[in-house]
């Protein structure tokens, strides 16, 4: 059965683009001006991420290059879920993981860190392209209501239109409760 109203444990943290760096100097402002790098620069930069705070069972959604990433630190039920499928049955058979190219679709490909706690996507549907809603679905991950794909525990593909698993970007722990993504 689908569940569509499970997002009670989402919640929406935009990521600020670091301004920081001039620090407020407006008297240098032409000059900084002019040393901007264009929009489409900006549109490739890394951000860094906070996590400290997620708790297990939770995640956030930050917006990077103009897209949603959902970042899901998971129980190890929802690890378990996900590394109990047997890989002949999913749709899409490959890891759609920038970090890790040409892999296959097992959850360790999938996640971000060795235990499988850490999973970070984008949260962008592979069918049309709309937000896949949290905890929910029949494989208890993510369920995109536009036109009812269903994704598991590690955002792949399990029923529904969408082809592909949700795309896994490039992320990296920097320091223990620090991502950065780009
Ligand atoms: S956009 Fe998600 S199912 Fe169509």
């Amino acid at each position: 059965m689908s569940d569509t109203t499970g997002t009670r444990r989402d919640f929406l943290y935009v990521a600020t683009a670091s301004t920081g760096a001039i620090g407020g100097a407006a008297a240098v402002w032409p000059l900084i001006n002019q040393m901007n790098p264009s929009a489409d620069v900006v549109a490739l930069a890394s951000i860094e991420v906070d996590v400290a705070d997620l708790e297990p069972g939770a995640q956030m959604t930050v917006k990077w290059r103009g897209k949603p990433v959902f970042i899901r630190r998971r129980t190890q039920e929802e690890i378990d879920a996900a590394r109990d499928v047997n890989l002949d049955e999913l749709p899409d058979q490959e890891d759609r993981n920038a970090n890790i190219p040409d892999g296959d679709a097992s959850d360790a490909n999938r996640a971000l860190d060795e235990t499988g706690e850490w999973l970070v996507m984008m949260g962008v549907c592979t069918h049309l392209g709309c937000v896949p809603l949290g905890d929910a679905g029949d494989f208890g991950g993510w369920f995109c209501p536009c036109h009812g794909s269903h994704y598991d525990t590690a955002g792949r593909i399990r029923k529904g239109p969408a082809p592909e698993n949700l795309p896994v970007p490039q992320a990296v722990f920097i320091n223990d409760t620090t991502i950065k993504l780009g």
